[in-house]
């Protein structure tokens, strides 16, 4: 007669599924300032919170309505209602990208060090990852990425800016990679676009390859809600809301959306907050000798060498989250903050001085800006 857990042991997961990498951000214990996710760290729109005053109880036992709020969300993007999908979240878009387009023994391309849930979502489907390594300067190995493209490439994603890096890829980059492999899909992962300016959703339509995946997690501050959107030729959304739950999106979230895309203005001025805050962790860092990389996003990557552990320690006694990114390929030692509002960042790069005097640091140990 067998135990339970023998009899458990008989049912396995698909070996892609054993293969796979894990993902183990922390999901408890942040009850601090959170500098460490490159979430928004204050507040979505007011017109998001007076909206979530008015949700009724029977509201909530209804099943979300997704296609309304679509409408009002492409037509703000300037997009037909057919090239938009809304996501769980740009993590949910990149499983249902990689879902939809990849076969097993299909290629798929990404550069490192970059967002680690392209890799979750990719070996599910197929173990042809290829990942090509930035060098030294962090920026985007374009002509190198485009020589690793070849005739059984099926799905190729770019963050831009690129976390953890801050790194940008420029339009006519990204163009020239869609143009480089006709038979892929091109994902361009726009989550810190607000922080950058610069875009490929205008393009959406006339390349054909093209989609862009777009967060409300991150200016809108509406991490907590889990939405995202894809956009991209409407004959491959269409392929993507086939493999789409109906019901991916939460209604609190899709009750919100209107009105936070509407309230261009508080947009606008947090963008600010974190423009300037960017700024201002920049000049700290280099007045402190330690080593950055320019970053087009809500976050600035910096190199601490061997002591990444005993800073990241440090700032959590000040009550202030880093997050050490040592484990990225290409990135021992290196630790990145996230820029918020104004008074977020001061005590950010306060706890920072506090921390790197309490390490030790001394300005000779540090490399100044790439
Ligand atoms: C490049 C990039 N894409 C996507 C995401 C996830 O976005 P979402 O919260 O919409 O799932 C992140 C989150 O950190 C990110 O850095």
């Amino acid at each position: 007669m067998s135990t339970i857990l023998e009899q458990t042991m008989l049912v396995q997961p698909r070996k892609a599924v054993l293969a796979m990498p894990e993902y183990h951000p922390p999901l408890a214990g942040r009850d601090a300032l959170r500098l460490d996710f490159n979430e928004n760290t204050f507040s979505p729109s007011p017109a998001v919170l007076r909206r979530l005053q008015q949700l009724t109880a029977e509201g909530l036992t209804i099943y979300p309505e997704r296609e309304p709020v679509e409408r009002i969300v492409a037509q703000h993007f300037g997009l037909e209602r057919d090239q938009l999908l809304l996501t769980n979240g740009v993590d949910e878009a990149i499983h249902l990208v990689s879902c939809t387009f990849l076969e097993e023994g299909d290629e798929a391309l990404i550069c490192t060090p970059t967002f680690f849930m392209y890799d979750v979502s990719i070996a599910l489907m197929t173990a042809g990852l290829k990942r090509v390594q930035s060098d030294d300067s962090l920026s985007f190995p374009f002509e190198r990425f485009l020589a690793a493209i070849t005739p059984k490439t099926k799905l190729i994603i770019v963050a831009s800016p690129n976390n953890p890096t801050g790194a940008t890829v420029s339009r006519e980059h990204l163009l020239a990679i869609a143009a480089a492999a006709p038979q892929a899909v091109l994902m361009v992962d726009e989550a810190y676009f607000h922080f950058h300016g610069e875009t490929t959703l205008g393009d959406v339509g006339t390349i054909p390859n093209l989609i862009v995946a777009r967060t409300f997690s991150k200016a809108y501050g509406l991490a907590n809600l889990r939405v995202g959107m894809l956009a991209g030729d409407a004959r491959l959304i269409s392929y993507i809301r086939k493999v789409s739950s109906p019901y991916n999106v939460n209604g609190v979230a899709l009750a919100v959306l209107p009105d936070a895309v509407a309230d261009e203005a508080y947009l606008q001025w947090y963008v600010e907050q974190v423009r300037s805050g960017r700024e201002r962790i920049f000049a700290a860092l280099e007045e402190l000798g330690v080593r950055t990389w320019p970053s087009a996003a809500n976050f600035v990557l910096m190199d601490i060498g061997p002591r990444h552990k005993e800073l990241c320690a440090e700032m959590h006694k000040r009550g202030v989250l880093l997050r050490d990114r040592s484990a990225d390929p290409g990135c021992e030692g290196y630790v990145r903050i996230t820029a918020g509002v104004e008074d977020h960042v001061n005590r950010g790069i306060a706890a920072l001085r506090e921390s790197l005097a309490a390490i030790g640091w001394t300005p000779a140990e540090g490399r100044g800006r790439a």
